[in-house]
């Protein structure tokens, strides 16, 4: 016997199931947002991409004419939109992600298709980030999502018990908890599965049937799940752990890997640290704002001549520190000054702000990431026109 995805869905999945009814019946899993969304406010830190964006999703299904796949709330080409930035409808679509456009629709058509999507890259290339906003506009719902730690255990995969239930009744549905790919299967919604790589091989391969079969089998009760239609896996990896739990080859062939890069250019570098701090100081409602892009522009080119391990004009090769300096980084090394220059400072923000974001992002390892950064104070800080104020911030920082 199979179990159809109509069938009752457990707690915490009403409004994967239930579809766009807004606010989660059940009080659960969505409780935060639902309260937040109720209250009109923005009383939480981080609202999920799909309540943040609710209008901007509404827009582009109005103004969507073009086929959906099964269960997609939007058509491939309305996610792109979504994704990077257009306007439907007379409304505005706000880039999330800034890069290829290629790229966003290799991954959006892998979603159409029976194979799962692997976004892979170094920290902070927002491989979370797009993987949350695909599945917000694929599916409405981007809260399926199973955090991959060497903990992560088989049920966080497939399914667990309620250990009193289960002691009270027996192995019923009912006892059942099941994980967020299961749910994800029986609403016909895409899971995400975050830091693959970290999950233990052979938690990682009851993917495979999954995968494969799209089925989930509880032999528990003899029973199982079949995947609904619009079911897939956003699974993201760090390119930069590779080697700690590679996937086995049997696995890999059921992902299209979609790279992410670093951004190309000084430019759209920039471009993005700017977007997401305007962003991120409204949500943090930080009372203090950026005076043009200049000083994103100097811990962009830092980031970017640290990482390239040579100067923008190319002419002095650098040795590289050990992090990564990601654009991440270069995000918070910005929100970090801006609160520093709003609660301690005259709201405007000072080389002095930044100087110990920027120690604290470059030096990871207390002794070689130190000599980096002293190496790269003296030979490039300290003689570029203009700089004079970071060079003496960042001396005073370390
Ligand atoms: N190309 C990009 N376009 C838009 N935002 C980006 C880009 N690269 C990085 N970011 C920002 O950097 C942050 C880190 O992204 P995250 O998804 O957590 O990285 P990852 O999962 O790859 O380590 C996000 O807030 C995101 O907005
Ligand atoms: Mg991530």
């Amino acid at each position: 016997m199979s179990t159809t995805p109509t069938t009752k869905t457990p707690k915490g999945s009403a409004k994967a199931a239930a579809g766009p009814t807004p606010g989660g019946t059940d009080g659960v899993a969505r409780a935060p947002a639902t309260e937040a969304a109720t209250a009109g406010a923005d009383a939480v830190v981080r609202r999920h991409a799909e309540d943040q964006f609710a209008h901007e999703l509404a827009a582009l299904a109005a103004a969507d004419d073009r086929p959906r796949p099964p269960m997609w709330k939007l058509s491939p080409w309305a996610v792109a939109t979504y994704v990077l930035g257009g306007t439907a409808g007379g409304v505005e679509i706000t880039a999330k992600y800034i890069g290829k456009r290629r790229l966003v629709e290799v991954a959006i058509a892998t979603l159409a298709t029976d194979r799962a999507l692997l976004l892979l890259g170094v920290p902070g290339t927002a491989k979370s980030w797009l993987s949350e906003h695909l599945t917000a506009a694929i599916s409405g719902d981007s809260t399926q999502t199973v955090q991959g730690t060497a903990g992560t255990a088989e049920e966080q995969v497939r399914y667990g018990w309620n250990y009193a239930l289960l002691l009270a009744k027996g192995p019923s549905r009912e006892a059942m908890v099941p994980s967020p790919v299961m749910r994800a299967m029986a609403a016909g919604t895409i899971a995400r599965i975050e830091e693959l790589t970290r999950i233990p091989s052979d938690v990682q391969d009851s993917l495979i049937t999954i995968l494969s079969e799209k089925t989930l089998p509880i032999p528990e009760l003899g029973d199982e799940v079949q995947a609904a239609k619009g079911f897939n896996v956003i699974a993201t990896a760090n390119n930069r752990d590779k080697g700690v739990n590679e996937l086995s080859s049997a696995l890999k062939r059921r992902f299209n890997t979609v790279v992410l890069p670093v951004p190309d250019s000084a430019e759209e570098e920039v471009a993005i640290v700017q977007k997401r701090v305007e962003a991120l100081g409204k949500s943090l409602e930080i009372p203090a704002r950026l005076a043009g892009t200049d000083e994103i522009r100097r811990v962009v080119q830092v980031f970017r001549e640290l990482r390239n391990g040579v100067t923008e004009d190319g002419k002095s090769k650098l040795k590289q520190p050990s992090g990564t300096l990601s654009t991440a980084e270069a995000i918070s090394v910005m929100n970090n000054g801006l609160a520093l220059a709003a609660h301690f400072g005259d709201g405007s923000l000072k080389a002095a702000d930044l100087a110990a974001g920027l120690v604290g992002a470059v030096v990871k390892d207390p002794v070689q990431d130190r000599v980096v950064w002293q190496e790269y104070l003296e030979t490039v800080v300290k003689e570029r026109d203009g700089w004079k104020d970071l060079y003496r911030a960042c001396r005073e920082a370390l």
